[in-house]
């Protein structure tokens, strides 16, 4: 932290979590001055049966609702349009979502939109709105993305095939519902993908020229519960460590929506266009970045060890500091997590361009240690080749 600059931290939602936090639905739609709910979802969460929870408690405090059960991954436009459509046919003023990022970046859009009116391409960028959006009750599904308490969102556009952000100090959803409950039925990769994603927002939030102690705190508590769960929750389905997954999730994305995010999410961006998964690819590269940050950031590294459970006392700081590196390749010998990018999904010869893209993301700025177009290519490299313990 340079004491010399301003910071802020902002969280602009009320968070529940713990098993049966669901029943906090009802009540805090009622707080919100709800008439009708607009609820949504994706068909596969819809299947599942999760909604059923959902539902009572909203039965439960008598509000009707409608829903929209069928939002895509990677949520276009037009989705936004017809969800919009439907809120002002039935005259909702809330919007309750239960799912993964996709529905939750739906939600946000169709609040915006119903406050604003236009289309979701007029509100590219920050506060590109004029009111504040209605109020948006989110209900993760995953323990990872962390977009219940994050003003961003991403749409596509169709027309163009291409996804763009909002975001705003009002965007926030008001109130996260993390009941582990809802973590009951998912399944291996999803839970891999999203665990790790929210540990490599954890671990960059520590790793940026705006992190602070007080995002660091929050940060390195939710590592310790992420490397402690993160296994018992894919490989045995255990219900606490869903619980404690859920809640570091949430944390480590309180932590970097202030702190930001750093070079793994740069170099994880160009991957998306090879359908690599979000969280998937973050993953892969994480401990390369780990390696490549470790220099400029010994002490940061040594408190992620001491937080994973190293003993302090017992090492040096620059020990403890490869500790952090080598527990985090130790969860992923741990959980079958590859080492290495496959050259079957993305081929070497697009590290050029991918570097390309890479540079023009803002977290290769706000990354703790400055690279150059030379350096996110020699990680890229790495990245083909594997890591040993
Ligand atoms: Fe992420």
């Amino acid at each position: 932290m340079n004491y010399d600059s301003v910071y802020t931290f902002r969280l602009g939602t009320v968070v529940h979590h713990g098993f049966g936090s669901v029943s906090k639905l009802g009540p805090e739609a009622t707080r919100l001055g709800a008439k009708k709910v607009l609820l949504v979802t994706d068909k596969g969460v819809a299947d599942a049966g999760l909604l059923d929870t959902v539902v009572d408690s909203l039965e439960t405090a008598g509000i009707p609702y409608v829903t929209l059960d069928d939002v895509e991954v990677d949520p276009g436009t037009a989705t936004v349009d017809r969800g919009l459509k439907l809120l002002k046919d039935e005259k909702c003023n809330v919007v309750v979502v239960v799912g993964g990022g996709s529905p939750v970046c739906a939600a946000k859009g169709i609040a915006l939109l119903a406050n604003n009116g236009g289309s979701m391409t007029d509100y590219e960028g920050e506060s590109k709105y004029k009111h504040p959006p209605l109020p948006v009750i989110a209900i993760p599904t995953t323990a990872g993305a962390g977009s219940e308490v994050s003003a961003a969102f991403i749409i596509t556009d169709e027309s163009r095939n291409y996804k763009f952000t909002m975001t705003g100090p009002d965007c926030y959803p008001e109130v996260a519902i993390l009941d582990p409950l809802l973590l009951r039925n998912i399944p291996f990769w999803p839970a891999v993908n999203a665990g790790l994603d929210a540990l490599t927002h954890a671990i960059e939030a520590c790793c940026t020229n705006f992190s602070t102690p007080l995002t660091d705190s929050i940060a390195l508590t939710a590592i310790g519960l992420i490397m402690e769960s993160l296994a018992p929750m894919v490989l045995t389905g255990d219900l606490e460590a869903k619980n404690k997954q859920h809640l570091a999730a949430t944390m480590a994305n309180i932590a970097c929506g202030n702190a930001r995010l750093g070079l793994v999410h740069a170099l994880c961006q160009p991957l998306a266009n090879y359908h690599l998964a979000h969280g998937y690819a973050n993953g892969i590269l994480l401990p390369y970045v780990m390696e490549y940050n470790l220099p400029v950031c010994e002490e940061k590294f040594a408190s992620m060890a001491v937080a994973m459970g190293e003993d302090r006392h017992r090492y040096t700081q620059g020990e403890l500091a490869r500790k952090a590196i080598w527990r985090v390749k130790d969860l992923y010998i741990t959980i079958g997590f590859p080492r290495k990018l496959d050259e079957k999904q993305v081929s070497p010869k697009e590290i050029p361009e991918m570097v390309k893209r890479a540079m023009t993301r803002p977290m290769v700025k706000f990354n703790i240690r400055r690279s150059s177009a030379e350096d996110l290519t020699l990680l890229y490299e790495k990245a083909f080749q594997g890591w040993e313990l």
